[in-house]
Order: C-alpha cells, then structure tokens, then sequence
C-alpha cells in the first residue's frame, strides 16, 4: 500500500479539488450544444456548491495545520499541471463537447475516490496525526462522500 499520509499527498489532493473544481467552472463557461441551459446549470452547482472553494479551503486548512511546511502555491500549480497534461484536458475542456467533458471529469471524480481509499488506509495506519487522526480521516471521508454526489449526478447526465 502506497503511504500517502505525507505532506504531498495533501498537494496532490489540494490539487485535483482545484482541477475539478477549474475544470467544472471552464466546462460551465465552454459547454455548448442543445442541452445548454441544463448542462450549464448543473456544472455552476459542481464548481460553486457540491464542491467549492468552501472544500478546498477545508483540506488546506487541514494541510496547514498538521505540517510544519505552508501549503506551496508552486507545488499545488504544478501538479494541477500534471493532472491537466495527463486528462488531457486541453482537448475536452477547451471543446464545447458536453459528452467528452462530462466524460473526463467522471473519470477524474473515480480516480480521485480511489486516491482518497488510499490516503484514508495510509493515514488509519499510520496515526502520524495524533490526536487529530480522527479528524482528518472523518474530513477526508466526508469528501469522499461528497464526490460521490458528483459521479451520481454525472452518471445521470450521461446516462
Ligand atoms: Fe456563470
């Protein structure tokens, strides 16, 4: 099993919140095609409640609190690049192709689950936070859940 208690492994979470989250407000803006208004209403709920900057500010919190390091700005860019060049987003959110769009950002949400499986498996092992085990794993649990709201919602889209 992968250790992803580490401070990276809150990076690269902070990370894809903020790929998910960039990536429903561009397909919100860019979407087209005769499901317009609908597609449209429901990215502006992905990027601005079901997971909002409210989330990421929560995990960044979190990340600051437990390690003795800020949370870089650089190292969250350069991973959201990372996860941009290996989606290829630049193809599918930069197109106005609901399918291909909703397409990608289900396959981003189901990856993210299971990175989160892991960092939740890591850290029960681990115990590196000491008294504040329990409340990471119940906020790194609770955005779990919260995702899984996403793929529903994007499954129903696709059909
Ligand atoms: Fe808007």
């Amino acid at each position: 099993m992968a250790n992803l208690s580490n401070y990276d492994a809150f990076i690269v979470l902070i990370s894809y919140l903020r790929v998910l989250n960039m990536g429903y407000h561009h397909a919100h803006v860019n979407v087209s095609g005769p499901n317009y208004y609908g597609d449209h209403l429901l990215l502006q709920r992905l990027y601005e409640d079901e997971s909002g900057i409210a989330e990421i500010d929560g995990i960044m919190e979190k990340t600051k609190a437990n390690f003795a390091e800020p949370v870089s700005f650089g190292r969250v860019l350069m991973h959201v690049q990372n996860l941009y060049d290996k989606y290829e987003l630049e193809q599918t959110l930069d197109s106005a192709d609901p399918d291909s769009m909703f397409t990608i950002l289900l396959k981003i949400e189901k990856d993210l689950q299971a990175y989160l499986t892991t960092m939740i498996n890591s850290i029960g092992e681990n115990a590196v936070f000491g008294a504040d085990t329990e409340g990471i794993l119940n906020l790194i649990q609770d955005t779990a859940d919260k995702h899984q709201t996403n793929i529903y919602l994007i499954q129903q889209r696709l059909g």
